[in-house]
């Protein structure tokens, strides 16, 4: 059983959630100098405001970033000793008083979780490429005043003291929550070459227009990586709740927060799906395993492992014990999901 909850509220403050609870932290919050994000900034901070209108990028910067570094640290507490965080963040490029320049939020959260105490762990770049016709900005074809185009943004991933240690029954739920050869290729290479998502809010929501949201495939991936089935999962900026929607799928529980009450009741409703829809996301991982096998070799397909759960092969032995369970019931709470799942039956 997992349960999904959200609560509305400023993530600087999360006092629903126990110190050292938290075993992962997959987000991505605002952008500091993306202009949809000046707003909300602005209102909990008004000098961020006055930075803005007397033209000063840097300190805009500065105070933007001290309004996370809240958050952050609030993090830092709920976090269980040895706990991930992955951070999704794009850096801004804006003109403020006639000068463009960047503005680098990657390095800044990376500052403040190095004085944290954290360790700093190898990032991903996630590519999203723009189809833009005009996305090539300044002189043309005349050096040297065009600018690079940026179509990356970073997920930045930190722990919280050394390595994790997994002891009884953890040791089997790890086996259990093992991803496949393949996925592991993928998974953990620096370059992550996946499509935006709709960025179209569903409903009328007054303030925004875009959700900012990222696609699924990537909390899905973060929390597959670095946790167990299981583990409890925080969003502190949790937005359409997409964090929520791949520990329901991902048996992991989750918690999610959101400043904004009209986007937490949209969150609600994005993680409100049918129980067919999240198993076809389930089984999908399987039919992408089974594909994997076809293209192997008859030598390569000698030399796999059985695994056991699901009764096909693999290619290690690691993953003999992987289990991949089927959604069987889906109950709703006051402020989010409670999910069941069909223990002990395997897909294929
Ligand atoms: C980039 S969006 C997150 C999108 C999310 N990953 C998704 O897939 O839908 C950032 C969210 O952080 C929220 N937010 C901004 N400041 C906040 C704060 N201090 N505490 C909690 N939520 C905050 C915004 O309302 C917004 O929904």
């Amino acid at each position: 059983m997992t349960r999904h909850e959200i609560f509305v509220g400023n993530s600087s403050d999360m006092s629903d959630v126990g110190t050292g609870s938290i075993n992962l932290i997959v987000t991505s919050p605002p952008y500091p100098m993306i202009s949809m994000w000046d707003e909300v900034f602005c209102e909990q901070e008004p000098e961020v405001g006055e930075a803005l209108l007397a033209g000063d990028g840097m300190e805009a910067f500065r105070k933007m970033h001290r309004i996370l570094d809240r958050t952050w640290k609030e993090c830092d507490r709920v976090l269980a000793g040895n706990g991930f965080v992955c951070i999704n963040i794009g850096d801004a490029t804006r003109t403020m008083r006639d000068e463009f320049r960047l503005y680098p939020n990657h390095a800044r959260i990376i500052q403040t979780f190095t004085d944290m105490g954290y360790s700093v762990l190898p990032d991903i770049h996630w590519r999203k490429p723009s189809n833009a016709p005009n996305k090539f900005m300044g002189s043309g074809m005349y050096p040297a005043g065009a600018y690079v185009t940026y179509e990356h943004e970073y997920i930045l991933v930190f722990r919280k003291g050394g390595k994790r240690q997994f002891n009884g029954e953890k040791r089997n739920r790890r086996q259990e929550s093992a991803y496949f050869w393949e996925e592991r290729n993928e998974w953990f290479s620096d370059l992550w070459d996946i499509r935006g998502t709709s960025q179209a809010l569903a409903g009328t929501h007054s303030g925004r227009e875009r959700n900012a949201s990222y696609p699924l495939e990537i909390p899905y991936r973060l929390v597959n990586m670095y946790s167990i089935k299981g583990d409890t999962v925080l969003d502190p900026f949790t937005g359409l709740g997409t964090t929520g929607l791949a520990c329901m799928i991902a048996d992991r529980n989750s918690i999610g927060y959101d400043i904004d009450t009209e986007i937490v009741h949209a969150a609600l409703s994005n993680m409100d799906r049918e129980i067919s829809t999240l198993n076809n996301a389930i089984e999908g991982r399987i039919k992408r395993h089974l594909a994997f096998l076809e293209g192997l070799s008859d030598a390569e397909r000698s030399k796999c492992y059985r695994n056991i759960p699901h009764a096909f092969d693999v290619k290690t032995k690691q993953e003999t014990a992987i289990k991949i369970e089927r959604l069987r019931q889906i109950e709703k709470t006051e402020n989010g999901f409670i999910c069941r799942y069909e223990h002990g039956t395997a897909i294929y």
